[in-house]
């Protein structure tokens, strides 16, 4: 939780002026991984970490930007925005070229950014700057933007400020979480339906392999090209299917079977659309042992099939998975680092963090971090300016 008067302290320094203030959350996935782009489901929730966003008006053209968490400062032009040597500003300066695109009328203002959702982590930390943005300019600015077009908007500045092809699991939670619920998530349609997740007697905790995953770095990009790639193969002899959503696994060993690359890629995808709409099943049971299930057999499908897992994610897994206090467990988001998500018996998280934090260490040399991830309520306005 971020404490309200101290940002707003360090904005008063920074520009002496009074900010509005926007809290928008990171997220995690409980299952339905790398399914967004496939026009398939998802089921995150928004959580206790989350992105603040300070701001007021300038009479200037200029945006003032200053992120907290590394007292790094930089000054763009409205009129002229492109990516700086910080890599935070981007997620700032994506959502005000989106919403120029659109044009939405804007003059320049102050900003600062802080908050903690572990940057590179995979809870979506870059996702929560561009929905906290755009809520705040919004307000700002009196933009009059619903909340599925902000989703909308931040989605597309990761997409072509920031250049990340991402889909848009991460805004929509960032932006419709609901407390102690779930949101399964169509990402087709997006049409949406709030589960409760309130198991009194499991956590969900993330165990942080410490290894900064960089999705921008291509592969995420390529894993979506590969995904396309197999619907063409399956267009050419069904032109109705628009999407891995519309395909099966027949359809795969029939026209795609002869390229094993694009097979495995796309028979994932498949299995784990599939699996969502089980495991949603087994939450409506409250059956959380067959879900817990289904979350490593995702693992094993991300790491041999899709193969966006590392070795350290895949030991952090390793390291859990005899454990009778540990229901499910896998990698969580677009891979290559970051945490995985566990759900864990309560009486026994302390021991299974000490304990996988020593092995973990003996196995590859790094830190583990844990967060005990709480499910929380999505974007929202903390604080309006006293002389608003
Ligand atoms: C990243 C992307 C999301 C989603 C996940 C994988 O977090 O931003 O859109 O594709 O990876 O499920």
């Amino acid at each position: 939780m971020c404490d309200i008067d101290r940002l707003n302290r360090i904005f008063y320094q920074l520009y002496q002026d009074d900010p509005i203030i926007v809290r928008a959350p990171g997220r995690i996935n409980l299952i339905g991984e790398h399914t967004d782009y496939n026009n398939g489901f998802v089921l995150p929730a928004a959580i206790d970490k989350a992105v603040y966003v300070s701001i007021s008006k300038r009479n200037d053209n200029k945006i003032f930007l200053h992120a907290e968490e590394y007292n790094e400062n930089y000054i763009a032009h409205m009129d002229n925005l492109r990516q700086s040597k910080f890599h935070w500003s981007s997620y700032v300066l994506g959502v005000v070229e989106q919403l120029q695109k659109r044009n939405y009328q804007l003059t320049g203002f102050n900003i600062m950014v802080g908050g903690d959702v572990p940057v590179g982590a995979g809870m979506a930390a870059s996702a929560a700057i561009e929905c906290a943005t755009v809520f705040a300019l919004n307000e700002l600015f009196e933009l009059n933007i619903s909340r599925l077009e902000m989703v909308k908007i931040a989605q597309k500045a990761e997409q072509e400020f920031v250049g990340l092809q991402c889909g848009i699991m991460d805004m929509f939670s960032s932006m419709y979480g609901k407390k102690g619920q779930v949101i399964k998530l169509d990402c087709r349609s997006l049409e949406y339906e709030y589960f409760p997740f309130e198991q009194d007697d499991v956590k969900i905790v993330l165990l942080d392999t410490s290894i900064k995953h960089s999705l921008a770095s291509s592969e995420y990009n390529t894993r979506k090209k590969q995904c396309e790639e197999g619907v063409a193969m399956i267009q050419q002899h069904i032109p109705e299917v628009q999407s891995l959503r519309d395909a099966t696994i027949e359809m795969l060993d029939k026209y795609v079977a002869q390229n094993k690359l694009i097979y495995n890629r796309c028979r994932f995808v498949i299995e784990e659309i599939n699996r969502l709409l089980a495991a949603c099943i087994d939450l409506q049971k409250n059956d959380i042992n067959a879900f817990g299930k289904k979350m490593f057999a995702t693992h094993k499908g991300l790491s041999k099939m899709y193969e966006v897992s590392c070795n350290e994610l895949d030991i952090m897994v390793d390291l859990v998975k005899h454990n009778k206090a540990v229901i499910g467990a896998r990698m969580m988001g677009g891979g290559f680092g970051g945490c995985t998500i566990n759900i864990v018996r309560e009486d026994a998280v302390e021991e299974l963090i000490y304990d996988t934090r020593e092995q973990y260490r003996e196995r590859t040399g790094m830190n583990l971090n844990a967060y005990i991830a709480s499910i929380e309520d999505g974007a929202r306005l903390q604080k309006m300016p006293v002389s608003f």
